[in-house]
């Protein structure tokens, strides 16, 4: 395996990206990826939409951070490199650092370069004794490591946020088996699960008062106007978020105002009133149902942190010990 030298890896190309974008277009339901709500504006929002009081999510996380951060940094033990995926602003992580025993490396990984740096400049200069280094990849794709973190104790990966739920079954299997190879056979995953819940609850998390997350929809397609010169109109098309028992998944949908034609690439595509183009999944678990899906990919569930509502999880996940 090649080990890069320096520490910031390249993003992937944007038009490896738009590809993908038409591929998705071509489906039924039209599809458009989650990744194109995180342009500078998509950043803010989702930031806007942490403080909502409809968005229990983010809240609910760091103040299970806050009460268990030293029980986590316990079983994580000393010596151990914290390989965070899709950090964005880092403040769950800095919980887990203010308890964590002479961490041996911070590795911060991350697709948007700016908020990466940022962030990684910040924790640098407020733990000035750990080793902090930003990898700019996307999370989804495989990405090497820089060669000291082998030399931990252990390799842990940070996957706060719920930012599972996004992916479906498959997908979601792929991504913990990826963290499962990255940590080894003696390493662990650190986790943020969000829970099933009355979907009164969970719809109107993703259905605020405000219309932050509204508008946070709707840029998904202005990033790609302007990165892909597309033409969606932003006025066209309606939010949309429901809960869809049979998936256990809140779907987030564009809905069409009326009949358009949107030029994507070298195609026209036609969309019609009443067209739902879907933007993004958050699939909900159990307790159970997330350990199922966590042994498809060799990995156990160790330890559970939870808020006393239940609303949302943190779990420890360990490579499975096959007996026999
Ligand atoms: C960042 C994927 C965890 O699923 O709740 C917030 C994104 N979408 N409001 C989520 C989101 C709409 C969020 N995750």
């Amino acid at each position: 395996m090649a080990k890069h030298p320096s520490t910031i890896a390249a993003p992937s190309r944007p038009d490896a990206l738009a590809n993908g974008v038409l591929e998705g277009m071509r489906k039924h339901p039209r599809q458009v990826s989650p990744v194109w709500f995180y342009d500078e504006l998509g950043s803010f929002l989702f930031d806007n939409i942490c403080e909502l009081p409809e968005y229990y999510l983010t809240r609910t996380e760091l103040q299970i951070m806050r009460q268990h951060a030293a029980d986590m940094a316990h079983h994580i033990g000393t010596d151990a490199a914290l390989i965070e995926f899709g950090s964005g602003t880092s403040t769950k992580t800095r919980e887990l650092l203010n308890h964590l025993e002479k961490a041996a490396a911070y590795v911060p990984v991350d697709i948007s370069r700016d908020h990466l740096l940022e962030a990684a400049s910040a924790i640098a200069r407020d733990y000035p004794t750990l080793r902090v280094i930003p990898i700019c990849a996307d999370f989804t794709r495989n990405f090497d490591l820089p060669v000291s973190v082998n030399a931990a104790q252990r390799r842990v990966v940070y996957f706060p946020g719920s930012t599972l739920g996004n992916f479906d079954q498959a997908q979601a299997r792929e991504l913990l088996q990826r963290m499962r190879q990255i940590i080894g056979r003696s390493g662990a995953v650190l986790i943020g699960i969000d829970l099933k819940k009355d979907p009164r609850v969970l719809e109107r998390a993703y259905n605020d008062r405000a219309g932050v997350t509204a508008e946070f929809n709707v840029n998904a397609l202005r990033h790609m106007n302007r990165e892909l010169g597309t033409d969606f109109d932003l006025d066209a098309f309606e939010h949309l978020a429901v809960w869809v028992e049979d998936q256990s998944r809140i779907e987030m949908h564009l809905v069409s105002k009326r009949d358009q034609v949107v030029h994507v690439g070298d195609e026209d595509v036609k969309i019609e009133k009443g067209e739902h183009l879907t933007t993004e999944f958050c699939h909900k678990y159990t307790l159970e149902s997330f350990a199922d899906l966590a042994a498809t990919a060799g990995l156990s569930v160790s330890r559970v942190w939870m808020d006393p509502a239940r609303l949302f999880s943190v779990q420890l996940l360990e490579p499975r010990v096959l007996s026999g």
